[in-house]
């Protein structure tokens, strides 16, 4: 039996957010989820923390400690994506309004003062959105950095490309200085990018699998799936909604079902053509050093089964 691994999840709900977190409340053999620190990105900060409170709710977890970190990227204007989301971030299924609290400490706050405070080795932090609020407590905080145990996020793309610009994929665009800063930070870092996530495709099966649910939990990710769904289908063709947040909390589950390699990656915060690119040296043609993960294939099979089995238990 192993110990849960303790995790902060840094999010910007966002439909796949939810059932990322949903995954990882309904998991607790192997995740300690310590609190949720929510970001600008998918929709401004006051939806996104709302938003988290609401899926902690849904959860039956209103005891779930919920911050607000920043509200703005470290040094662009915030860029949002409504056009994928919807107004409110998780359009679909109609939403109650949240009853719990959010917490009043600052989000970036909380970060650094875990990662100091728990055991240096034993918090993961998984980013599922813009890296803002882990480049700031990195910036403010370097101290934190050795003690971090892995930061497992959600961003970038190779083989897959960009789904913002032609370059770039959403979460490293918005801040790609940030994105340079946890890069560079020499964090254990392991990426799930598009060219993953892409991979992680949901099916009318399985979208009617946890309909069968006929639990409320059941009711709002089918529904979240479908309106989420529809901008993938218009843009790529693909059928199904890429579940791109929650591959990292099944990696964290299940690690095996994810293939990847180590290798360099770094961000492009210059160039306006390629900004927030994640340049990832797959064939190792430079002597750069290798600094993350980067996970290019998932067993999918395996992936839904996990999703749908651990989704039945809320
Ligand atoms: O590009 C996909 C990422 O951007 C996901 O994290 C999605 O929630 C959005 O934040
Ligand atoms: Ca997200």
């Amino acid at each position: 039996m192993t110990t849960p691994r303790k995790i902060i999840i840094d999010t910007d709900p966002g439909q796949d957010d939810a059932v990322a977190i949903l995954l990882a409340l309904a998991s607790p053999e192997e995740i300690d989820l310590l609190g949720v620190v929510a970001v600008a990105g998918n929709v401004p900060l006051p939806l996104t923390e709302k938003n988290s409170r609401i899926i902690c709710e849904l959860a039956g977890r209103s005891d779930m400690p919920v911050f607000a970190g920043c509200d703005a990227p470290m040094k662009r204007k915030l860029v949002t994506a409504e056009h994928v989301h919807g107004k409110t971030g998780l359009d679909g299924p109609q939403l109650p309004e949240p009853t719990m609290q959010l917490q009043a400490q600052h989000g970036v706050d909380f970060i650094i003062e875990t990662l100091r405070a728990e055991p240096a080795g034993t918090v993961t932090l998984v980013p599922i959105g813009p890296l803002t609020n882990i480049g700031v407590a990195f910036r403010r905080a370097p101290d934190i950095i050795e003690r971090v145990q892995e930061v497992v996020l959600m961003g970038g793309a190779y083989f897959e490309v960009g789904n913002i610009t032609p370059a770039a994929e959403f979460n490293i665009y918005v801040d790609p200085e940030a994105a340079d800063i946890v890069f560079k930070s020499g964090a254990p870092i392991t990426v799930m990018p598009l060219d993953v996530t892409h991979k992680a495709l949901t099916s009318a099966k399985w979208i009617s699998d946890v309909k069968a649910l006929d639990t409320n939990v059941g009711h709002m990710v089918a529904s979240w799936t479908d309106f989420f769904e529809r901008f993938d289908t218009e843009k790529y063709g693909s059928q199904g909604a890429p579940l791109h947040d929650p591959c990292t909390i099944a990696y964290l589950i299940d690690p095996g079902l994810f293939q990847g390699r180590f290798i360099n990656v770094e961000i492009e915060t210059t160039s306006e053509l390629t900004l927030g690119m994640t340049v990832a040296d797959w064939w190792g043609v430079t002597d750069r050093e290798p600094n993350a993960m980067f996970i290019g294939s998932v067993n999918d099979t395996g992936f839904f089964r996990l999703l749908t089995e651990r989704l039945a238990r809320l």
